[in-house]
Parts: C-alpha cells; sequence; structure tokens
C-alpha cells in the first residue's frame, strides 16, 4: 500500500472532473492498485483550499481516511510552495489554461513542483509545447516524470501507446483526428449542416470550448502532434517551424463534392519524413480521405491516432471518451502509471 499525495492546479471543467473522479475512484484505486490517492489542496487562479476546509494546513490524519471532501473556504493564504514544502512529495496536476506561445501558467507551476522534486502530470499543452527541452532536462535531473496523456487527446492512449506499446518497432509515421470540436463540425456538415449551425451544435453540446479559435485554426492540433512527436520520436519540433491550415476556407460545397466523389474531408495532423535522413516534420490540414482509410470512419467527436511502424505493421486507435470526465480519466491513469507496476 502506498500513499500518493496529490496537489490540484487549475479547477475549471477538467479541474473538477479529475476531483469528482478521484472521488468516485479512491476505493477502487485503493483495493485495485495499493494506492492511496489523496488530493492534499487545490489551487486556482481565484484562491487555494485545502481539503480540511480550514484554511490552514493539515496533514491526512486530519482529513478522514485521506478521501476528498467537499472544497470550500477559498482563500489565498498559502501558495503551491506552500503545499510542495508541507506535503514533501508526490505528484502535481496541472488542469490551468493552456498558452502555446509562453507556456504560463503550467512552466512556472511545473518548474516549480519538478525542482521540488514532484512528479507532474498534466491536461495543459502549453509547457510542454513552449518548453518541451528544458523541462525533459530537469524531470531527468531530479528523476521524475512529466506525464501528458491528458494533453494528447486523454482518453484515446497516445503516448502510452508510441512510447512504451510500440518499444523497439521504428515508428515511420504518426498521422491523426486530434480534436473533437472540429472532427464534429466535419462530421455534422457531412451530413448537411453549415459550418456555422455545425459550430452552434457543437458549443450547445459542451463540445466546443467558450472559445474554439485554437481548435478551428488547427493549434490544438498541432499542439498535440508536436508534444506527441517531440516525446515518442524523440524531436525537438516547435510549434512556430509547421504548417498550420485549420477549417478555414470548409463550406458546404467542399464537403458535398467531396461526399459525391466517395471521399471524406477530416482534419488531420502527420508527422512524417521523407527518408530515414530527412528531418521530421509536422502539418496540419484538411485531408480527402478515401472510404477504407482507418480515420474515414473517426466520426463526431471521437478522435483517432495511427502509427506507422517497421516491424508491428500500422496501428490504428480511434475513440476515447472526448470531454472533461474522459480527460480527468487521463490524468488519473498517469498517476497510477507513475507508481502502480504490474509484476
Ligand atoms: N475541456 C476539455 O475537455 C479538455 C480536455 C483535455 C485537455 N484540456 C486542457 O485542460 C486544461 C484545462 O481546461 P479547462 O477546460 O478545465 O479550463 P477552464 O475551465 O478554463 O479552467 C481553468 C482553471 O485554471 C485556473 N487557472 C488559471 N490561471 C491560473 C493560475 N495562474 N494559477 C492557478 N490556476 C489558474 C482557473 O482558475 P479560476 O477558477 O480561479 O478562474 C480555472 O480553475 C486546458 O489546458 C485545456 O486545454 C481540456
Amino acid at each position: 500500500m502506498q500513499k500518493v499525495n496529490i496537489i490540484l492546479v487549475g479547477f475549471g471543467r477538467v479541474g473538477r472532473a479529475f476531483y469528482e473522479l478521484l472521488k468516485e475512484k479512491y476505493d477502487y484505486c485503493r483495493e485495485r492498485y495499493g494506492l492511496f490517492l489523496e488530493l492534499k489542496g487545490i489551487i486556482r487562479k481565484s484562491g487555494a483550499v485545502l481539503l480540511s476546509g480550514t484554511g490552514k494546513l493539515v496533514t491526512a490524519a486530519e482529513s478522514p481516511g485521506g478521501k476528498p471532501s467537499e472544497p470550500s473556504n477559498w482563500v489565498q493564504v498559502f501558495s503551491l510552495e506552500d503545499l510542495l514544502e508541507e506535503f514533501k512529495s508526490g505528484v502535481v496536476v496541472d488542469c490551468t489554461p493552456s498558452d502555446l506561445k509562453t507556456g504560463e501558467p503550467g512552466y512556472s507551476l511545473m518548474r516549480t513542483a519538478l525542482e521540488k522534486g514532484w512528479h507532474v502530470v498534466t491536461a495543459s499543452k502549453g509547457a510542454l509545447v513552449a518548453h518541451p527541452a528544458e523541462l525533459a532536462a530537469l524531470a531527468r535531473e531530479k528523476q521524475v516524470a512529466i506525464k501528458a496523456s491528458g494533453a494528447t487527446a486523454a482518453a484515446l492512449p497516445t503516448l502510452d501507446v508510441g512510447l512504451h506499446s510500440l518499444a523497439g518497432a521504428e515508428i515511420l509515421a504518426i498521422e491523426g483526428i486530434l480534436n473533437g470540436t472540429t472532427n464534429y463540425i466535419l462530421t455534422r456538415m457531412a451530413e448537411g449542416l453549415s459550418f456555422s449551425r455545425a459550430l452552434l451544435e457543437a458549443s450547445e453540446k459542451g463540445i466546443a470550448e467558450p472559445n474554439p479559435v485554437q481548435d478551428i485554426e488547427g493549434w490544438d492540433t498541432a499542439a498535440k502532434m508536436v508534444i506527441i512527436a517531440n516525446r515518442v520520436l524523440g524531436t525537438e519540433i516547435k510549434l512556430s517551424e509547421i504548417k498550420v491550415n485549420g477549417l478555414r476556407g470548409i463550406n458546404e460545397q467542399l464537403v458535398a463534392r467531396a461526399a459525391s466523389l466517395g471521399k471524406t474531408i477530416k482534419l488531420i495532423g502527420r508527422c512524417s519524413r521523407e527518408n530515414p535522413d530527412a528531418p521530421w516534420k509536422v502539418e496540419v490540414g484538411l485531408a480527402l480521405l478515401d472510404p477504407d482509410h482507418p480515420l474515414a470512419v473517426v466520426s463526431g467527436s471521437n478522435k483517432g491516432l495511427i502509427f506507422y511502424t517497421d516491424c508491428m505493421g500500422y496501428i490504428v486507435l480511434t475513440g476515447g471518451k472526448s470531454d472533461p470526465r474522459g480527460a480527468g480519466a487521463a490524468l488519473i491513469k498517469d498517476i497510477i502509471s507513475i507508481y502502480w507496476r504490474d509484476f
């Protein structure tokens, strides 16, 4: 049995879903993995809370069973540094917004956590796109993990497969539908809706973020593909170097014309190189897929990824819950994978 201290930063849609799921899964994680996943504190922009609700630092003994209780008394009397100091070791879970240019606020909080020897599990893409090499070097130096399933298609396993399931195989190319909002819009347009009607529907169903610009313009797909490529292939691709075209220019006529040719339009992120000596290249843009392409059947807010390898053939991954609960589940999976070893 092992106790795992968890500090959550960010309490928006994903942070809350993670918090709820942690309560739901507490007993299961103890029984199945021998892990007491103990949430010690939550920090958000507008304040922080300790789970005793008393506003002072508490130990696990004061928080019955270490189980998270309802957060209350949001105060600003302590910082991430205070919590890291108090609880000594564990995991910092980053659910803050993704700023793809500066990497903040994730960059600063990850640095702080890693420097103190804490593992980091993140749903946020910003820091891993803006400062990947520096954070990887710091994690290596401190011998801790940075896990980013939540930032790379969340419930759809991407990094785990590329890093572990395909270990030893040479990956020749990676191709994917990595954004649920744009795939939903394209699916509904293929069913006859206009772009604006499909986007409105995605917002009403809670699929699209309140500001979906990064999704529509392809930057969310690009950021996920850059993180996957850099981790799985060991590259150092920068977001600023890559060609990104989102849904700009898409209209009902184009989608109907693709259908009349028996093809499907998808927003695809691709990482490939012309030959083994050439540099890796990431591109994001609309592609016309033949009906037998494995990603042509990925519909609605689903996502999909293909790894093309030298000796394991090509591996297709599709599905995965594409919402905050799915992202919360990916964060819990990453925590378990840091601490639990199968025999
Ligand atoms: N939504 C999804 O389905 C999904 C799926 C996978 C990954 N993601 C990624 O997960 C992250 C969170 O997404 P979300 O939808 O949960 O965002 P959100 O609803 O906007 O929540 C963001 C949270 O971060 C907090 N925050 C902002 N700046 C902070 C700072 N400097 N220090 C501490 N906390 C700060 C906010 O605090 P306040 O509450 O005080 O404002 C808020 O609680 C994003 O990076 C997103 O790209 C989202």
